[in-house]
């Protein structure tokens, strides 16, 4: 079996993604060049930023004099830009900011229901056709508003990115984007932190000598999700990537699918 590090997934525009990358939310300034340079030494090759998160030209600098072919980058959109020209806009900036001539996935951070979905992906297609994106996908996405995103283009829907955790099994998406071949990717894997002291996660790990919040990524990663946990020391990014050469058992991955904890940590209407 690959390493958790090396395992890739196989997108729908033809490009393949890891697995397993980095989550920057609220890593800013020398903080996030810091973590974002010492996670490639370690040997992440995923790193996920948004144009809200005001830290794209801090990876920039972490990045630079990286072979950028070794690298996944994936940015998002604010909800604010989806028309078609404030798209290509928006993209053009975290481009310059993060120092490259291209982006490996481009999100639509939210859905914004005041502008069609028409528009935005015209301006995701264009991108593609320019090269300044390999791959497109959404963020906060329900089903209604996958199926919606997939039948108003041509251009494949190949990711979406949701909060998926233990205490948020929603097992509607995962089932959907299993069906339509659209990686999952997991955001706030450890809930935040909330997961940390679950008992169950807490006694399953002991098992393997292993914490809770491994045990949630291992949850995760068995369930088929790309994971970007968010870490800001050495011994966390360390410890998040140790997946490998344990496996949770059927019992188990039950077990954790029916902790009946529901606590959604980040805040939104639409999933
Ligand atoms: N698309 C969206 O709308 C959206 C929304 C939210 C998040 N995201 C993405 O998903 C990423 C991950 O989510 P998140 O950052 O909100 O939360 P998270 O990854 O679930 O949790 C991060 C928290 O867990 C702690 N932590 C990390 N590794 C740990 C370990 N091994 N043991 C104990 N604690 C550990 C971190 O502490 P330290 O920082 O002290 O290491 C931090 O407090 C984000 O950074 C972002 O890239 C996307």
């Amino acid at each position: 079996m690959k390493s958790i590090m090396s395992q890739r997934y196989r997108l729908l525009s033809g490009y393949s993604m890891p697995v397993f990358g980095l989550g920057t939310w609220l890593l800013t300034g020398a903080t996030c060049e810091r973590i974002v340079g010492m996670a490639i030494q370690l040997g992440y090759r995923l790193i996920d930023t948004a144009e809200l998160y005001d830290n794209e030209s801090e990876i920039g600098r972490a990045i630079r004099g990286i072979d950028r072919g070794t690298l996944f980058l994936t940015s998002k959109v604010s909800s604010a830009h989806l028309g078609t020209s404030d798209l290509i806009q928006a993209c053009r900036r975290s481009l310059d900011h993060l120092g490259t001539d291209y982006l490996d996935l481009y999100l639509i951070h939210w859905p914004n229901d005041a502008i069609p979905i028409e528009y935005t992906l015209e301006g995701m297609q264009y991108l593609v056709e320019e090269r300044a994106v390999r791959s497109v996908g959404v963020s906060n996405f329900d089903v209604e508003r996958l199926r919606d995103a997939m039948a108003a283009s041509d251009l494949p829907v190949c990711n979406d990115q949701v909060e998926y955790h233990p205490y948020r099994p929603r097992r509607e998406i995962p089932e959907f984007c299993r069906e339509h071949n659209i990686a999952l990717t997991a955001y706030c894997p450890l809930a935040k932190g909330a997961v940390l002291r679950d008992p169950v996660l807490t006694r399953i790990g002991r098992r393997y000598s292993r914490s809770a919040a491994q045990v949630s990524l291992r949850w995760l990663h068995q369930k088929g999700a790309i994971l970007i946990p968010k870490a800001s020391s050495i011994q966390h990014l360390e410890a998040n990537m140790a997946l490998d050469g344990w496996e949770l058992s059927v019992e188990e991955m039950h077990e954790i699918d029916t902790i009946g904890i529901e606590a959604k940590v980040v805040d939104t209407v639409y999933t």
